[in-house]
């Protein structure tokens, strides 16, 4: 977009006249593809979750935001807070990147808990008048206000000696009473890693090393790296670039995945793991950021959307939403990812319940937000077919294939624009166990797919015509079906 020119992306936001910004937020309100239950700017560009915590009572979800445009731009903390992960509350503008170390940004970060208050850390991205990138890292605090407060200088002023500017995105989390933070880096020879820090009051930062994974050479930066502790296993989540397609693997223009292992050896930085796993196996996926919940579950969210890909709705003037919650747990010593249980709570309606004797069935259903719920499924056909949001001219299609246990989901004709064509229109996953069952959450304008109590996820924009209401089922099985309006 031409008019999206260096200057117009790095203007603020306080450039703008207050009427001038309602009138736009009115636009994008009454803009087309809005989302129902899922997190999304009130104008221009969302992109990774950031600062997820929770904090007496509440949970705190950030996410990077540019107000004025569906670009990347100059980058705020938007702050939405929730007491039940699924109810969101808008608190508006929480970090504003108007100090020298952030003046071309306030980039991705994470938030913690000390002293009893919420606290982040995120990183400052700054130009140079030639336009080099300087990176720091820098705490802050959240205020009552709903503001973060600095704690300038940067925690962490300079890059060390090995690695680029392309150096961001601090996890913060704490292990026996040391806080350690781990970093997306780039080393010189331009390959992607992740370093560590260590810290005893998340304020002052001794830089520890590299994190020994073994993946020396897996593309050309990681980004938004995450570490937790799951039932004896460690994981390391991040967001590898330069990745290239393998079979069904890394079909995506960037990927989002994980590591599991021991825990995390420290202070030595050894991580043994198996093999890279990609979270999602959807179309439009990359960031994610986990937090533990009240009750000690581990939650993930993630920007439901991916760089340098244009979407139909930026033409409004917005783009792009958060993921549905879900919780981490560990099963066969596999990782599984379920919507988290809150999510019941947006059932409005009993659209269909029954158990099902289905041979192509078109349901009496029509629904344009809604979820549904296939379980106990036995299959006697080859194929089983999902389709959703079908018109005469529209469908998105999920489809099993019980002979390779292949899950496919295909939004060739989703809606009358596709976005990322380029990277195709379909995307599998072989399961482990045969399909048994099936939860999707459709909003006006994405799908989520949960497979076998999350052996698998799939996450797609699709941009489909309100009117495309249509549920078909083909196949020759027997199952429960149920679907809710949302
Ligand atoms: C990932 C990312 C982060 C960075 C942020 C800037 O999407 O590139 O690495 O901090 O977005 O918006």
């Amino acid at each position: 977009m031409n008019q999206w020119t260096r200057e117009a992306r790095y203007r603020p936001l306080s450039d703008l006249a207050p009427e001038v910004y309602q009138l736009m937020k009115e636009e994008v309100r009454n803009s087309p593809w809005r989302f129902s239950f899922h997190i999304q700017p009130p104008t221009g560009l969302l992109n990774d979750p950031n600062g997820f915590v929770y904090h007496n009572g509440t949970y705190h979800l950030f996410y990077q935001w540019f107000p004025l445009g569906p670009v990347h731009g100059l980058k705020y903390w938007y702050h939405m807070t929730s007491k039940d992960l699924v109810h969101w509350f808008d608190e508006g503008a929480a970090l504003i990147p108007n100090d020298d170390p952030d003046s071309h940004g306030a980039y991705s970060g994470s938030g913690f808990v000390k002293n009893d208050q919420v606290h982040v850390m995120y990183t400052g991205n700054k130009r140079d008048a030639e336009w080099n990138r300087h990176t720091s890292q820098i705490v802050g605090h959240l205020r009552s206000d709903g503001r973060i407060e600095k704690h300038l200088p940067p925690a962490i002023p300079e890059v060390p000696t090995g690695y680029t500017e392309h150096f961001r995105d601090p996890k913060v989390f704490q292990h026996h009473d040391t806080w350690y933070c781990i970093i997306g880096a780039q080393r010189d020879d331009l390959s992607g890693c992740t370093v560590m820090y260590q810290s005893l009051d998340a304020e002052n930062w001794t830089f520890m090393g590299e994190l020994n994974t073994g993946y020396d050479q897996f593309g050309y930066m990681w980004e938004c790296p995450d570490y937790f502790e799951l039932d004896g296993k460690g994981f390391l989540l991040f967001s590898p670039q330069g990745i290239s397609p393998e079979n069904d693997r890394y079909q995506n223009i960037f990927q989002s995945g994980y590591l599991m292992g021991q825990p995390l050896a420290l202070p030595e930085l050894t991580f043994q793991h198996e093999d890279f796993v990609e979270l999602d196996f959807g179309f439009d996926f990359y960031a994610p950021q986990t937090t533990l919940a009240a009750d000690g579950r581990r939650i993930l969210v993630g920007w439901m959307g991916l760089p340098d890909i244009s979407y139909p709705s930026d033409r409004f003037n917005w783009a792009h939403g958060l993921t549905l919650p879900r919780e981490l747990t560990l099963e066969n010593q596999q990782l599984r990812q379920k919507p988290v249980r809150e999510l019941i709570s947006l059932r409005k309606e009993t659209l269909y319940k029954q158990e099902l004797e289905l041979v192509d069935q078109l349901l009496p259903a029509q629904a344009e937000i809604f979820e549904l719920e296939l379980s106990q499924l036995q299959l006697s056909s080859d194929q089983l077919e999902v389709k959703l949001r079908v018109s005469d001219q529209e469908q998105t299609v999920l489809r099993y294939d019980q002979q390779t246990r292949r899950f496919t989901m295909d939004r060739a004709s989703s809606g009358a624009e596709v976005p990322a064509l380029d990277y195709g229109t379909t995307r599998s996953v072989t399961l482990t166990e045969p399909l048994h069952t099936l939860r999707v959450f459709v909003d006006r304008s994405s799908v989520e797919v949960f497979l076998n109590d999350g052996e698998a996820v799939a996450s797609a924009r699709i941009f489909p015509k309100t009117t495309s209401q249509g549920i078909v089922l083909t196949g020759d099985a027997t199952a429960h079906l149920a679907i809710y309006s949302l």
